[in-house]
């Protein structure tokens, strides 16, 4: 999820007029105060910026960015433990000139890059629905991209980890389960002397603090009485969340949009994540059958949703009970499909319906009829269109890398599955709890905290949730049918904020954002621009009945949060 610049606007606040924000952003351009040295070229990498203490905004890729890399402590409590970097990107609304009202911003994942969301388009998304007169900083988190420490591995020598094979999530459970806790353990051995522990959520609370203490300075405010405003999604809603319970007197304004349930995420271990999976899905077939075969490939001839859905279980019974083969050179070394593959690749695409279901209605048709070659072409070439990364050290395994350490730092040694038969229960309830996502949860998200036991120093340990009262309340937005994030979840940790509201919107998704709803978009304005709640309650309905479907042709913007 990802804006223009504090560079405007020290400017244009010291200059006391609001100059258009365009004519200062020059190749080369020399600002007036704090916000450079000298001449100012813009910057379209960071490892250009090299990291310093104070805040100092560069010009950065296009007009409306600007870029800071900051030089922080790794620990704040402890000096000699060294610094590190952190990489924040501001966005400005298209209205204002860098001087309106900044909106701090979390992606998801965690190891999902702030500075991507900016430039891959999803900030300005956002901007358009809260309002020209805001700005966005996004920021990779640290252990993310472009910020350290780095790299966030389980792995001190590349032979080793060319020479690991992940445990096959088809092999024998007890097998599965051990090869996990062993490479759990051995990427803690791994980290016991690295600066790893430094990446948790509590030091990012703590580096948004710092930066927003640096940021009003520069522009002339006092930062004991200028409030913090938030947007997190996902993973990102647990960065929003302990930011409200660990510096409640700060907050200004926060939207927590799909959200974890943040208690038990400090586990390693989120009981509850798919509660709403199969919601999601029985969206997926409401919205096809009421498209029609015209728009949705997989409607058939359905005569209701619920047919729809008995012809897809059909087919997920049939890839069980014998597993497509693909054998005539379609895919460069013979595949078969499962229902275990099928459905681990089907599961994210309900996170984006308007990206997701078209893709999944088309696939499912195909495959339904024997025809595998949509799937093949789905699942090939990688992630779904975005372009090749810049930083090359930071691809999707990387990712994947610093999601799994970063959540399990926060689990400390809390992981609670400590045994095979903790495990296996918990794999059994996710396995009852969803049939679409259940066992690609079971083999994922529940276990992949299992022999981890990296704690951070003593400074940046999480003191728990307890109720608090946040100088303003926070707004939870979370969709009825939300894949990964339940409505449970806002409704939880909402019981922590006291006057907070969580705002329903009526559509699937992970993220407000996926299905448009004005009603959401104007109370989620409302708040922002005076402060108001919607009322407790509050459903909000998308304003196309089945908006991922309503035009087959539609513009297929990727986007994708973690
Ligand atoms: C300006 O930046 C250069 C290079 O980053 C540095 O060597 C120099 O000391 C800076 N000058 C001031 C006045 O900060
Ligand atoms: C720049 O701005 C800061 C804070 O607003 C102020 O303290 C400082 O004196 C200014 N410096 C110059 C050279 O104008
Ligand atoms: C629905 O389609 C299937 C397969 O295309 C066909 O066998 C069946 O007769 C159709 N049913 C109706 C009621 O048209
Ligand atoms: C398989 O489906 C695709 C897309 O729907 C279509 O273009 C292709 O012709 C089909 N192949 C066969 C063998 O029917
Ligand atoms: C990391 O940041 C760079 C810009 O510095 C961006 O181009 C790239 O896409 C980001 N990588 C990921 C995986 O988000
Ligand atoms: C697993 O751990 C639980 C909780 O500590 C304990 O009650 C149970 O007996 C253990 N099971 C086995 C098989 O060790």
């Amino acid at each position: 999820m990802s804006h223009i610049s504090s560079i405007a606007s020290a400017a244009a606040l010291l200059a006391g007029v609001a100059s258009a924000w365009p004519t200062l952003f020059s190749r080369e351009e020399t600002f007036i105060n704090g916000t450079t040295n000298g001449t100012n070229t813009r910057i379209y990498d960071f490892a250009d910026l090299p990291p310093r203490p104070d805040l100092v905004w560069t010009p950065c890729w296009e007009d409306r960015f600007t870029c800071a890399n900051l030089e922080v402590p790794l620990d704040y409590e402890d000096e000699s433990a060294g610094t590190t970097n952190v990489a924040f990107i501001k966005v400005s609304g298209a209205g204002g000139n860098g001087a309106g009202q900044n909106i701090y911003f979390n992606p998801g994942g965690p190891g999902g890059s702030g500075v991507q969301s900016a430039l891959g388009g999803l900030l300005d998304q956002v901007l358009s629905v809260f309002g020209p007169g805001y700005n966005i900083i996004s920021f990779d988190p640290r252990g993310v991209n472009n910020s350290g420490p780095s790299p966030l591995t389980c792995w001190s020598d590349a032979e080793a980890k060319a020479a690991y094979s992940q445990p096959s999530p088809s092999s024998d459970l007890k097998e599965f389960y051990a090869a996990n806790v062993a490479y759990g353990e051995y990427c803690t051995k791994t980290n016991e002397e690295t600066n790893v522990k430094y990446a948790g959520t509590l030091a990012v609370v703590q580096d948004i603090v710092h930066f927003h203490e640096l940021d009003i300075v520069l522009n002339g405010g006092d930062p004991a009485t200028t409030p913090i405003w938030y947007y997190g999604v996902s993973y990102g809603t647990v960065i929003g969340q302990t930011l409200a319970v660990t510096y409640p007197d700060r907050i200004g304004r926060m939207i927590l949009d799909g959200n974890v349930y943040g208690k038990q995420h400090f586990t390693g271990y989120v009981s509850s994540d798919i509660d709403d999976t199969d919601t999601t899905f029985a969206y997926f077939f409401q919205y096809c059958f009421e498209a029609g075969p015209s728009k949705c490939p997989f409607a058939g001839n359905s005569s209701s949703a619920s047919a729809l859905e008995t012809r897809y279980l059909n087919l997920l019974d049939r890839l069980e009970n014998e597993p497509i083969r693909i054998s005539d050179h379609a895919t460069p070394t013979p595949q078969i499909i499962t229902r275990f593959g099928f459905s681990s690749w089907a599961f994210p695409l309900t996170y984006s319906p308007a990206n997701g279901f078209p893709i999944l209605a088309r696939v499912a048709a195909d495959l339904e009829n024997g025809n595998y070659s949509t799937y093949v072409a789905a699942t090939s070439g990688g992630s779904s269109g975005s372009s090749a990364p810049s930083n090359p050290n930071y691809d999707d395994a990387a990712s994947q890398e610093a999601l799994q350490l970063i959540t399990c730092i926060d689990a400390n040694t809390r992981y609670p599955l400590t045994n095979f038969s903790l495990y296996s229960a918990a794999l059994t309830k996710s396995e009852r709890e969803s049939i679409y996502g259940g066992e690609s949860n079971g083999k994922s998200n529940v276990i992949i905290c299992a022999g981890f036991g990296i704690s951070p120093p003593a400074s940046q340990l999480f003191p728990g949730f307890s109720k608090v009262k946040t100088a303003s309340p926070i707004l939870f937005v979370n969709n009825v049918a939300d894949p990964v994030t339940p409505l449970s979840s806002a409704l939880r940790m909402s019981d922590y904020f006291e006057d907070s509201v969580v705002l329903t919107q009526d559509t699937p998704g992970h993220g407000f954002i996926g299905i448009k709803s004005s009603c959401t978009h104007e109370h989620l304005r409302k708040y922002l621009d005076e402060g108001v709640l919607p009322e407790e309650g509050t459903v909000c309905e998308p304003d196309h009945p089945y908006a991922p479907f309503a035009d087959v042709a539609v513009e297929r913007k990727v986007r994708r949060i973690a």
